[in-house]
């Protein structure tokens, strides 16, 4: 089978780690699907930068646009950013040539989802996303197939990183906020613009993606309230503590008599519920459905390894998906094994 060619736009925390993810596995996902995944162009801003990754050998775009409009790829990965500019015209560029995208972009499709949806089905392609909300959580796929004969009757957690690592810091280690978005920042988890984060905005791209999803409706970002973390200080959580409460950036999505309600605030909730053992990077999705019942997944809501995991998770769907499950076994070995534990009963 030919190898399936990646257009990888962005080689910051994210797009670096994909590359050497790609490249560490790259035997283990071939054998997944079939044909090998590799990337044969990259973009970003400065080609001189050290990241890790043996760009010789690679199409070098320093335009994203460029790259999506002109090289020769099956997939465009847009790792770049941002909810308008090149990230937005090299998507749209893609998509035009009926390329699928792979993006991570949660400002991108809480502004732009709808139309550039409309785009692929036109083009005939597709644009995925598992990556956008919760980092390495898979919460698309989870809503998209495990949940799909549910109805969703609200939505809600813990969907920003950062301010859940500085939430946790502040609280454990009485570190003051500054100090703590720092330290967000070196660890690769904060936005290019942290006030995305502190201010709740990145929590609220991510709610609306998930509600457009839970509830089957348009992605509606200027209905979400937004209140970020920026006001909230060490005596604030001290004092929740004290009360046996933790402060935490909640996201909520829920079916009202009036419609679909959706907010981002910073809220204080019980210290013995599961939603507030939630520590550190880690992000927590919970949802509530008629067949289901209540379910809540946990896991790294950034970070370049993380984020790259739910990216890579896409571009394998584009390759051809995964064989069928054999329960960790090959078939072969599977019944010898059965047979062997029978006669020991
Ligand atoms: P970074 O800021 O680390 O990387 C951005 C990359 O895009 C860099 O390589 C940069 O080039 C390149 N770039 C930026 N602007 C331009 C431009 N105008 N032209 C060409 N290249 C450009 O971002 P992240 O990797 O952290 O995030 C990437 C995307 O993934 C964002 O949409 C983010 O919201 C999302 N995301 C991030 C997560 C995380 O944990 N970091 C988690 C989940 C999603 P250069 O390196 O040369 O400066
Ligand atoms: N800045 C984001 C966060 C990255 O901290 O959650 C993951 O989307």
């Amino acid at each position: 089978n030919s190898p399936l060619r990646l257009g990888l736009a962005g080689l910051g925390t994210v797009g670096a780690s994909l590359a050497r993810l790609i490249e560490a596995k790259a035997e283990t996902l071939a054998n997944r699907v079939g044909r090998s995944i590799e990337v044969v162009a990259v973009s970003a801003r400065d080609r001189s930068k050290d990241r890790g990754i043996d760009i010789a050998g690679l199409a070098w775009f320093d335009d994203p646009v460029a790259l999506a409009s002109e090289a020769e790829i099956d997939v465009f990965v847009e790792l770049v950013g941002g909810a308008d500019g090149p990230a937005h015209e090299a998507v749209k560029a893609a998509l035009g040539r009926g390329i699928p995208v792979v993006t991570a972009n949660k400002a991108l499709l809480a502004h732009h989802g709808v139309s550039l949806a409309r785009l692929a089905a036109r083009k005939g392609t597709e644009i995925l996303f598992e990556a956008a909300v919760a980092g390495g959580i898979p919460i698309i796929k989870t809503m998209r197939e495990g949940l799909s004969g549910n109805s969703v009757s609200r939505v809600y957690g813990i969907l920003n990183g950062t301010c859940n690592y500085m939430l946790t810091r502040m609280e454990a280690e009485g570190i003051a906020f500054d100090d703590c978005l720092a330290d967000a920042q070196r660890l690769g988890y904060a936005e290019a613009d942290p006030t995305f984060d502190i201010g709740g905005f990145d929590a609220a791209h991510k709610l609306a993606i998930l509600t457009s999803l839970a509830f089957g409706c348009e992605i509606d970002l200027d209905s979400v309230f937004i209140e970020g973390i920026s006001a909230v200080t060490n005596d604030d959580i001290a004092a929740a503590a004290e009360l046996g409460y933790r402060i935490k950036l909640l996201a909520v999505a829920c079916r009202t008599d009036t419609g679909i309600e959706q907010r981002v605030h910073p809220t204080m909730i019980p210290s013995s519920s599961a939603m507030a053992q939630v520590n550190g990077v880690t992000n927590a999705v919970a949802v509530d459905s008629d067949l289901l019942g209540s379910i809540l997944l946990a896991g790294p809501g950034a970070g370049g390894d993380a984020t790259a995991s739910a990216v890579l998770s896409d571009i394998m769907d584009v390759a051809g998906g995964v064989l069928p499950p054999t329960l960790g076994l090959p078939p072969a070995k599977l019944a010898p094994y059965k047979r062997a534990r029978m006669r020991a009963h």
